[in-house]
């Protein structure tokens, strides 16, 4: 069967070229002509739309195994790997994973539970496992400042204190997060609730409710991890993979099913859309489920956003999952993508349904109760300008500074500005927020709910309010960053701290890794 690529393959270049193309783009911003100079040839139209063959059944990833604790911790363990992944049989490609060698299983808790996952570090180098969307103490978030160095562990706890949600887990080293994200270092980690529970939505793992990790590849077919194509947001694989497989079907059972899907590319924003042309019916966003459910023309997710989806089939049909080009994305595909007139669409899954279905019961109106916050209580209002030098404020990450100071408890407003002419994104650790305003009016449905990524278009400003409850630190920085990860690691990050009324924030020596 011949191989369906996204893209020719990519050039493969050393890694002092693309620095050169990236310091080009450091001093003068022109994206284009960095890129013309390091020989990057624009590729014909890229549609895969009919041409995919879904020959592979779709890889559910392994549900993490957990045993608890005499005191009622649940206690996980994820170890760093190195291996090989046959994405195709009898090729393998040098990957990395979490407990084996492509992503790392699912964990599930419940809300209320106190959970530990033992980290350990089986790399020859340092990395991280932050729990992005989760809310937990800033030492526990496996940003940069906990580094898990090479045979080392590290064993974070927390409790489950947020609603159910389609979260994951990822790297976090300062300026390789693309890097060890692109080897396979990815996971979902789900949340329940019993609200969730009460409303009857599909919710047998693997069967009815079913991880969907997309992501764009830079292995060859050739079984060698290439270099990505640079685009301005970052690497670009030239091959789909779903859960790790290429081509990938998913036989289902049941007339509902409940899809989660992840945007874990490092850089590629995808408009997902039914190739039959039915709504996408969407009941959740990065935090947790909206009030009702939405239907729309297609879901956007930029990189490190979630969304579940319900599709309702019907016996024997087989309907396939597809990523349109809308506007809003052509700038984020990047110069690559502009010099074929933006026809990026492709083939993601296809769903095939079996001759006999499980019957669902209706899914309920109401699914949420999302209560709107009090703007007056705004205790401090900040403003983060996004510009083309890939900064924030004028400034590049530096590990050593607190950006902003927050006091616990508080009601805050974040006003985004996109201030470039191309897209980027906002992701902001421990909370989930609201998005109040995009450029002074009310956010579509499918952006009123829970969030904690959010894709900044060009010139607009998104209004986010957020309240951080709890969980206090004078001495450890959360994050906020763009999520096309090769802009975070180029320093498009910021910390904050959350401190006691009054306190000051500092960076403890120590925790401070140089890079
Ligand atoms: Cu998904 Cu700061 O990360
Ligand atoms: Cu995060
Ligand atoms: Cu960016």
């Amino acid at each position: 069967m011949p191989v369906t690529r996204l893209r020719p393959p990519p050039l493969r270049r050393p890694r002092a070229v693309l620095g050169t193309a990236l310091a080009a783009i450091a001093a003068g911003g022109l994206v284009a002509i960095a890129f013309a100079g390091c020989g990057v040839v624009g590729p014909g139209p890229i549609s895969t739309v009919g041409k995919v063959d879904f020959d592979t059944p779709l890889a559910i990833p392994p549900l993490a195994e957990s045993t608890v604790d005499a005191d009622g911790t649940r206690v996980f363990s994820l170890d760093a790997q190195a291996g090989t992944t046959e994405f195709t049989p009898g090729e393998p490609s040098a990957t990395w994973g979490f407990n084996g060698n492509y992503l790392g299983p699912t964990l599930v808790a419940e809300r209320g539970e106190h959970v530990r996952v033992d980290v350990a570090n089986s790399l020859d180098e340092p990395t991280t496992v932050h729990w992005h969307g989760m809310h937990l103490p800033a030492e526990m978030d496996g940003g940069p400042h906990q580094m898990v160095a090479p045979d080392a562990s590290w064993s974070p706890e927390w409790d489950i204190d947020q609603q159910a949600a389609t979260l994951w887990y990822h790297p976090h080293p300062h300026g390789e997060t693309e890097d060890h994200v692109a080897r396979g270092l990815a996971g979902m980690f789900i949340l329940h609730d019993e609200h969730e529970r009460s409303l009857g939505l599909p919710s047998e793992y693997g069967v009815d409710d079913v991880p969907v990790i997309v992501q764009d590849s830079g292995f060859s077919a050739e079984g060698e991890q290439e270099s990505k194509q640079r685009g301005y947001a970052g690497g670009l694989g030239d091959e789909l993979i779903v859960n790790g497989t290429r081509g990938p079907y998913l036989e289902v059972s049941d007339e509902l099913v409940r899809l989660r899907l992840l945007n874990a590319s490092t850089a590629r924003t995808y408009a997902f859309t039914w190739g039959d042309a039915r709504p996408v019916e969407l009941i959740a966003t990065d935090g947790g489920l909206l009030e009702a459910s939405v239907s729309l023309d297609h879901v956007r997710l930029s990189p490190g956003e979630r969304a579940e989806v319900l599709v309702r089939v019907t016996p024997g049909e087989r309907v396939v999952l597809q990523s349109k080009m809308t506007p809003e994305i052509a700038g984020l595909v990047g110069p690559v993508a502009d010099t074929n007139g933006g026809s990026d669409a492709f083939d993601v899954l296809e769903v095939r349904a079996a001759e006999t279905l499980d019957p669902a019961p209706p899914v309920p109106a109401a699914l949420n109760t999302i209560d709107d916050f009090d703007e007056s209580e705004v205790a401090m209002t900040r403003n983060f300008t996004l510009n083309d030098s890939f900064e924030i404020n004028g400034e590049a990450m530096d590990m050593g500074r607190i950006d902003e100071t927050v006091t616990v408890d508080t009601l805050e407003r974040w006003i985004v500005d996109n201030a470039t002419s191309l897209p980027h994104s906002f992701h902001v650790h421990d909370v989930q927020f609201r998005i109040a305003s995009i450029d002074g009016a009310a956010p579509p449905a499918e952006l009123a709910g829970w969030k904690d990524t959010i894709f900044t278009e060009p010139e607009k400003k998104y209004e986010l309010l957020m309240r951080f409850e709890d969980y206090s630190d004078p001495d450890t920085p959360y994050m906020y960053h763009c999520h096309l990860l090769w802009h975070e690691d180029q320093g498009m990050m910021g910390q904050f701290a959350v401190v006691e009324p009054g306190q000051r924030a500092t960076i403890t020596e120590g925790t401070h890794h140089e890079h």
